[in-house]
């Protein structure tokens, strides 16, 4: 059957990026001209929608500054970073899985020894945090690098409190010998991501939970192994199961028990993939 011009349209466009002396960004822009023909094609998209949708992204674009990354955030709501993190991770299985770094996260927070107040003043109940980073034998790992950063009762991270002029729920620790560390801080709470923009708006739109659940992130360094940036939430919280940025993962679950003198401590261990190890992709 012959083709009328509108069908050739799409291999038009694929056939003039056929050129391309870089073989990636052939290949990037082709599938990407595919699916976004494809998807006009499938909702039989209005010239209305179209623009709606050309305005929200210049919204989108309008809204990012140096403190501020709204496409990140479209990314995070739309499944994308987590996506790219199933991509990009592919941790051998038994390893402890990853998940979105999120925008919270500073370079060059103070360090602290074992047993450190990490918390550093911020407002909420008292816990203990004890982790064991080990690789993918079992064996210790000692001297990685441990970042953990975190909101406060208020489900704020220090950073959002512009009068605050120290860090206060983040912190750099160091493994011991065993591969342990250990250290005080407060509880993490659930906290709405930021609405104030276009991707709020969506979220509104579409009656979307804003709310991600309480979570204390980890960033984990060690010579030899992959890094490790991950979250660990608490198992009590209600937001699990409707996280914007879908970013909980079940194996990251943990309980937050009180201890024998009744403060709350959340034992883990954190299991490194080393370097070579290629392994299965997390689905
Ligand atoms: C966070 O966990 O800090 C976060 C992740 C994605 C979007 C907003 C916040
Ligand atoms: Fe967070």
């Amino acid at each position: 059957m012959q083709r009328s011009g509108f069908d050739r349209l799409t291999d038009q466009v694929v056939e003039r990026f056929g050129d391309t002396p870089d073989p990636r960004l052939r290949e990037i822009m082709s599938s990407l001209v595919r699916h976004l023909h494809g998807f006009i094609r499938e909702v039989g998209l209005t010239e209305a929608e179209w623009m709606q949708g050309i305005e929200f992204l210049t919204a989108v674009g309008q809204k990012c500054d140096a403190r501020r990354q709204e496409f990140i955030l479209l990314s995070d709501v739309l499944g994308a970073s987590m996506q790219m993190v199933s991509v990009q991770s592919g941790n051998p299985a038994g390893c402890t899985e990853s998940t979105v770094f999120g925008p919270f996260h500073v370079e060059g927070a103070p360090h602290y020894a074992d047993g450190g107040d990490v918390g550093n003043g911020a407002s909420g109940t008292a816990c203990r945090v004890r982790g064991r980073v080990c690789g993918p034998d079992g064996e210790a790992v000692p001297g990685a690098i441990v970042d953990v950063w975190q909101s406060d009762d208020d489900g704020l991270y220090d950073v959002q409190r512009p009068e605050l002029d120290r860090a206060q729920g983040r912190g750099v620790l160091t493994s011991g010998p065993d591969g342990g560390f250990w250290f005080r801080t407060v509880v993490p709470e659930p906290y709405p991501i930021p609405t104030d923009g276009p991707v709020g708006r969506l979220l509104q739109a579409t009656r979307r939970s804003a709310w991600r659940p309480a979570h204390l992130h980890f960033r984990i360094r060690a010579d030899g192994y992959r890094t490790l940036i991950t979250h660990v939430f608490r198992r009590d919280d209600p937001h699990l199961g409707t996280d914007p940025v879908f970013g909980v993962r079940p194996s990251l679950i943990a309980d937050w028990p009180p201890a024998a003198d009744g403060i709350t401590q959340l034992s883990f261990d954190f299991v490194l993939a080393r370097v070579h190890d290629s392994g299965s992709k997390e689905s």
